[in-house]
């Protein structure tokens, strides 16, 4: 099961690996794309390097807001996280990978409060919480994008980016049915920041078109779109591109790399192709079978001699 379908990593002849991305392998195997650049097999030209201002920023993460000490969390008999330990710095990119069934989308769900692990601390922000819901959590500056998505499919983008903003709703019920005074000011507002998002993300011309006529490819957009509408401090990312082709995943991870520099905003990233992960984040913390085994810089994941024994499938 660990031998899996990561892209962006093969091995060579002398048996070691070949990673993706991050001026290993991109430009080896799959052509050019639409601009020349070269393309990593399976993943996206999308060299850090060629980001203006990326690695610069790398330097200038600020201080931990999220640790998470010992997190243990288990389905019955199924041990989903085994005494995870990580931090998450300001202004970084996290990426969180490891192969199917790792514990990767549990992790995120730990974060923002879906399930609550049996053992372990989690600081937020200097506050240790035991137990959070996603609403509490969204309400502290935590958005999630889902792996399977999560829209409302009759609905159109707008309205769906305009959910959002749900938690950052404050006047009463009655007076929002009655669009009156404040609640009429309020919903402008928020009116304002969903079409901002709408233009970041290059989204104006589907608008009014309902999600579930979208290609895939989008409706992952307008999800992101939705997580961004809350102005979050923290977004937690679940497979951003799954599924999508390269095209669609180069657009992504720019876009991602934009939300993280121009508006300073911490991400956690589960992602599977590795060329997108070593291009992008800034540290990576590596799940197997529910234990970390692995976390650092990508150059120190890349060299680490478990996680290359689990990505290239030596036998557990
Ligand atoms: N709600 C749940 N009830 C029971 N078992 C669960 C639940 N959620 C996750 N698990 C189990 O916990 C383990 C970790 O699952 P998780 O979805 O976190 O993995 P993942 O790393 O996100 O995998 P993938 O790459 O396939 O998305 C798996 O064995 C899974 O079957
Ligand atoms: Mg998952």
């Amino acid at each position: 099961m660990t031998q899996m379908a990561w892209q962006g990593v093969e091995r060579r002849a002398d048996g070691s690996p070949e990673w993706a991305g991050a001026g290993t392998s991109a430009g080896t195997s799959a052509g050019t794309g639409a601009a020349g650049e070269p393309l990593a097999e399976g993943g996206v030209a999308i060299a850090a390097e060629s980001v203006p201002g990326r690695r610069a920023a790398s330097t200038r993460h600020g201080e931990v807001i999220l640790d998470l000490q010992h997190i243990s969390l288990a389905f019955g008999g199924v041990k989903a996280l085994t005494d995870i330990s990580f931090d998450v710095r300001e202004h970084e990119i996290r990426a969180i990978i490891g192969p199917n069934g790792a514990g990767k989308s549990s992790m995120l769900n730990v974060i923002n409060g879906v399930y609550h692990p049996q053992q372990g601390r989690i600081v937020f922000r200097g506050e240790e919480r035991r137990k959070m819901n996603p609403t509490a959590a969204a309400r502290q500056g935590i958005a999630r994008t889902f792996q399977n998505i999560a829209l409302f499919k009759g609905m159109t983008v707008l309205d769906n980016i305009m959910t959002g903003r749900n938690t950052r709703f404050r006047s009463g019920l009655l007076a929002n049915a009655l669009w009156w005074g404040p609640a009429r000011n309020e919903e402008i507002a928020h009116r304002r920041k969903v079409e901002e998002v709408i233009d970041f993300l290059e989204i104006q011309s589907i608008r009014k078109t309902p999600v579930g006529r979208l290609p895939y490819g989008l409706q992952k957009r307008v999800e992101l779109a939705r997580a961004l509408a809350a102005e979050p401090s923290l977004l937690l990312l679940d497979e951003p591109m799954a599924g999508m082709n390269v095209e669609e995943k180069q657009d992504m991870c720019r876009f991602i790399l934009d939300v993280n520099q121009q508006f300073g905003t911490t991400i956690v990233l589960i992602e599977h192709d590795m060329g997108v992960v070593m291009d992008i984040s800034d540290r990576v913390v590596v799940l197997d079978y529910g234990k970390k085994i692995g976390d650092g810089t990508p150059e120190q994941v890349k060299s680490n001699p478990e996680v290359i024994r689990a990505y290239l499938g030596a036998s557990h």
